[in-house]
């Protein structure tokens, strides 16, 4: 007998089958005005119109019905970390001053694996509440911290990505491991992690001014071991950042050649921030098929600069593979719907732009690309994940006084939903089929 379905999800659904901007908007997308979900072992089984796959289902099936909302793949935020929802909202600094006042006094208290637990149950609370069922997390220099991510990831059944923070210098004493002590607990997390279930393990030196030559070079053995494992890291956020790592790597090209020296640029890695490259690490960036995150409300708030996406994704200078992230907490929301409205505006400063379709886009089958995870989450599609967000154009009441003026335009519902939407217009998030969060 095969397995009988668990659950289906009605309403009006939106999936994407390829980016807008190589594709085309109409060709990139599907909508169904009707559309049903059936969902089986935690996987979509099925997607089509009500109408047509209704007939053929058990009359038993539990069907979630949700006739206004859209129905859309989970979202994925492509960086993260996860210690710092007590950092977020800090005041009046920019990135050095901002990490060594507020962030390295926190992530000190992840050395206590019942605060690393309590803090990792607030976090995956807050992106469920946001619609997000994906994230590539940092967690701190302790193992714990690690231990404490996955397990409360295994426990929801999310698909993670997480790492432990390498770091071996320019910090306090209480956050420094060493090059081996990095390496061999990165080693154990790996095994013990890697591959179990939906957790994946991402090798994570912070960034070139905390890791020591001998630290990346440990960070490359890791993915030499481990070649499916992914990579993350922090590369050109903030200009006295920028100066800073020429000062401690005099031999290096650039801040790029840092990484790219150790050999950890590649399709598996991901750049958090990148914003001020010069042409030879763009180069070398669209080279290696590297990942360079765009992360707008962080860049904003710790005054790092302006994204410029139009540069990275020329298709005639030197194409960047582009994520999109919150950052969070030098970024001021868990949502990616507040993430994409200061996209929009960080875009809008630059005479440049970001149409909704191509934005949601980004969120769901473009994060999950930039990830290598396309296969298993971002699309609607029999066979992914059942991840799913349930959204309501209409929650707050300016929303709902804006949507009186639009009729039937899905791009003009989408961009009213990222530009004023939040958690409150998240109704519910499908975890691997199961509903985690409802409002
Ligand atoms: N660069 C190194 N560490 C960090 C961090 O925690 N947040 C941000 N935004 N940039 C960093
Ligand atoms: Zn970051």
């Amino acid at each position: 007998m095969p397995p009988s379905p668990s659950r289906a999800i009605r309403g009006r659904l939106l999936t994407f089958s390829g980016d807008p901007a190589e594709l085309g908007a109409e060709a990139s997308h599907r909508y169904l005005e009707d559309g049903l979900i059936v969902l089986e072992d935690g996987r979509i089984a099925r997607v089509g119109e009500a109408r047509n796959l209704l007939p053929e289902l058990p009359a038993t099936l539990t069907v979630d019905h949700y006739p206004e909302s859209l129905i859309m793949p989970g979202f994925i935020d492509l960086h993260i970390h996860y210690p710092q929802t007590q950092v977020i909202a800090s005041y009046g600094a920019q990135l050095l001053d901002w990490l060594q006042t507020y962030t390295f006094v926190e992530e000190q208290k992840f050395s206590d694996p019942d605060h690393a637990a309590t803090v990792a149950r607030f976090f995956l609370d807050e992106l469920q509440r946001n619609g997000t069922t994906t994230a590539a997390v940092y967690c701190t220099v302790h193992p714990e911290s690690v231990e404490a991510f996955f397990t409360e990831s295994a426990r929801r059944n999310t698909r993670m990505i997480a790492g432990k923070v390498l770091m071996d210098r320019g910090a306090p004493e209480g956050l420094l491991d060493s090059a081996q002590s990095g390496y061999d607990q990165s080693k154990a997390l790996i095994a013990r992690w890697h591959g179990r279930g939906r957790q994946h393990y991402a090798v994570t030196p912070r960034f070139a001014i905390t890791s020591t030559e001998a630290q990346l070079e440990a960070a490359a053995a890791l993915m030499g071991e481990h070649p499916d494992a992914h990579f993350q890291t922090h590369l050109s956020e903030n200009l006295r950042e920028i100066e800073t790592v020429k000062e401690l790597f005099p031999q290096a090209a650039s801040y790029t050649d840092v990484y790219d020296r150790f050999g950890l640029l590649g399709p598996r890695a991901l750049f958090g921030h990148c914003i001020h490259l010069e042409d030879g690490e763009r180069a070398r960036l669209s080279e290696s098929g590297s990942v360079v995150v765009f992360c707008p409300t962080s860049n904003l708030f710790i005054g790092s600069g302006l994204f410029d996406l139009e540069r990275a994704r020329d298709p005639v200078g030197h194409p960047l593979r582009v994520g999109m992230a919150t950052d969070v907490g030098g970024g001021t929301s868990y949502s990616m719907l507040r993430t994409l409205a200061e996209a929009y505006k960080v875009l809008q400063l630059q005479g440049q732009n970001l149409p909704a379709l191509q934005a949601f886009y980004q969120i769901t089958l473009g994060n999950a690309r930039a990830l290598g995870l396309d296969q298993n989450i971002g699309a609607l599609e029999a066979g992914r994940d059942a991840d799913i967000v349930v959204l309501d154009s209409r929650a707050t009441p300016a929303m709902a006084h804006r949507m009186e003026t639009i009729q039937d335009n899905l791009a003009e519902e989408l961009f009213v939903l990222m530009t004023l939407g939040d958690d409150r217009s998240v109704r519910a998030t499908y975890i691997a089929g199961e509903r985690l969060h409802s409002r």
